[in-house]
């Protein structure tokens, strides 16, 4: 088995294919035995997803005219990858790469060509490389457009912020243990972590770690969780008594928390249209012993499964483009289109509309997405205020997040955070059209 062959095939699904990098690696990884190959093979994917434009960028100043083959043309990625980001041997990394052909033997001399090529021509490839906004960037030209457009000040940044790798964060299970008792426990296990001050909940790690490293993460003591979703129970603001709605729950990461955070609800019913991912909420709701209603319906059509009793709290934790999370998934920028952006925010729109009648007067609904963008934000919620009299805007006022035109917006990096937005709509009594 060639580690390097392995990438490529896993690269080539996504890039020929529109498959997501995790279903693609997932799929891969469960023949590969070595957890030294396993780790390779994923640095491999996540790195040249990470720097695809401007390794396709190279590439193209490489070659005559474009490789048509996906799995060549990922290896020849791959190669390059190795060759500039990774502390590997160039030697090794070229003979290695050239070896991983041997089914397409037409390909050898031009993964050799390509790799020596590169190796002779690096600093001027590179330099033209630094030139090229999109290959400098490595990003798609017309997010690079969409986040300038709305984020001018801080572009710059968040682009940055999304060819980082991003800390591993956990969550503690605060009903079962306390922050300080839990960093004393990952300190006996030599992992170096400190608490998000502003995060009631959170630990961050200075080095990512398998989950089976941390102490009793089998018995639900942590979960893993990025800092900006674990402001979303707190934002909910449940109380004992509550029926809270989950719309759009799977894996459950917020659904999990919400019961950890308060154990006496009246119900918590969690819904997703999507029933594999469903199975995912029950999964990690029972390794953390909690419960709820798990429901696999459409968010947009509460007829389904509305037992028309209604909501104190919903979550809705959006279909959204996830750009804020690109960091955790690299894959998003080959994968994602401009067009999708519009059809998202038609959905968002779809389903707030249809779960706004699911809230009891008085009840409070939090608008989540794991996005940077206006358009699916503050412009989706101040639309929804202006043609819903009975919303009020509860306004976030914290130390964490800018607030816009409504809502607050966390940009991807902030205090190390994935990007997300939140805006909270109390349901009043209609407002009086002047
Ligand atoms: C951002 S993820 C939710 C993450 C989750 N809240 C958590 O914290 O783990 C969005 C979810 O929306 C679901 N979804 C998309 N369209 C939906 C719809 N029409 N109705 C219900 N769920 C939907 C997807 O299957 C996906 O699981």
């Amino acid at each position: 088995m060639n580690t390097r062959l392995v990438a490529a095939r896993v690269l080539s699904r996504v890039l020929q294919d529109g498959q997501s990098l995790t279903a693609a690696l997932d799929n891969a990884l469960l023949t590969i035995e070595s957890g030294k190959d396993r780790a390779f093979i994923q640095a491999l994917c996540y790195g040249v997803c990470r720097q695809f434009h401007r390794l396709d960028f190279i590439l193209s100043q490489l070659l005559d005219k474009p490789l048509k083959d996906a799995d060549v043309k990922s290896l020849a990625l791959v190669g390059l990858y190795q060759l500039n980001f990774m502390r590997v041997k160039p030697h090794a990394a070229v003979s290695e790469t050239v070896l991983a052909t041997r089914k397409k033997p037409w390909a050898k001399s031009l993964i050799n060509a390509v790799l020596r090529t590169y190796l002779r021509e690096q600093e001027g490839l590179e330099h033209k490389a630094d030139k090229f906004q999109v290959a400098a960037l490595s990003h798609p030209d017309w997010l690079i457009k969409q986040v300038e457009q709305d984020w001018p000040e801080q572009a710059l940044t968040i682009l940055q912020e999304n060819n980082r790798q991003p800390p591993m964060v956990l969550r503690v299970n605060l009903a079962k243990t306390s922050r300080e008792h839990y960093l004393q426990l990952l300190a006996e296990k030599d992992i170096a972590a400190e608490i998000v001050g502003f995060c009631p909940s959170a630990i961050m790690l200075d080095k990512p770690v398998p989950v089976d490293l941390l102490p009793d993460f089998a018995d639900g003591l942590v979960s893993v969780q990025d800092t900006a979703a674990q402001l979303a129970a707190g934002l909910l603001d449940v109380q004992p008594g509550h029926r809270v709605l989950d719309v759009c729950a799977a894996p459950g990461g917020k659904t999990a928390h919400i019961l950890e955070n308060q154990s006496q609800l009246k119900e918590l019913v969690a819904v997703d249209i999507d029933e594999s991912r469903m199975q995912r909420v029950s999964e990690n709701l029972q390794r953390l012993k909690l419960q709820a209603k798990l429901l696999v319906g459409d968010a947009a059509d509460p007829s389904g499964w509305w037992d028309g009793k209604p909501f104190d709290r919903i979550l809705l934790d959006a279909p959204c483009s996830a750009l804020g999370v690109i960091r955790r998934h690299p894959d998003i920028k080959l994968l994602r289109r401009a067009e999708d952006i519009g059809q998202l925010q038609a959905l968002q729109k779809f389903i707030l509309q249809a779960v706004w009648p699911l809230l009891a007067p008085g009840g409070l609904l939090l608008y989540a997405t794991c996005s940077i963008l206006k358009q699916e934000n503050e412009q989706q919620v101040q639309a929804f205020l202006a043609e819903h009299s009975d919303a009020i805007e509860l306004p976030i006022n914290a130390d964490w997040g800018v607030a816009g035109a409504c809502g607050r917006q966390i940009v991807t990096g902030e205090s190390a955070m994935d990007g997300f937005y939140y805006a909270r709509l109390k349901k009043g009594s209609p407002r009086t059209k002047l």
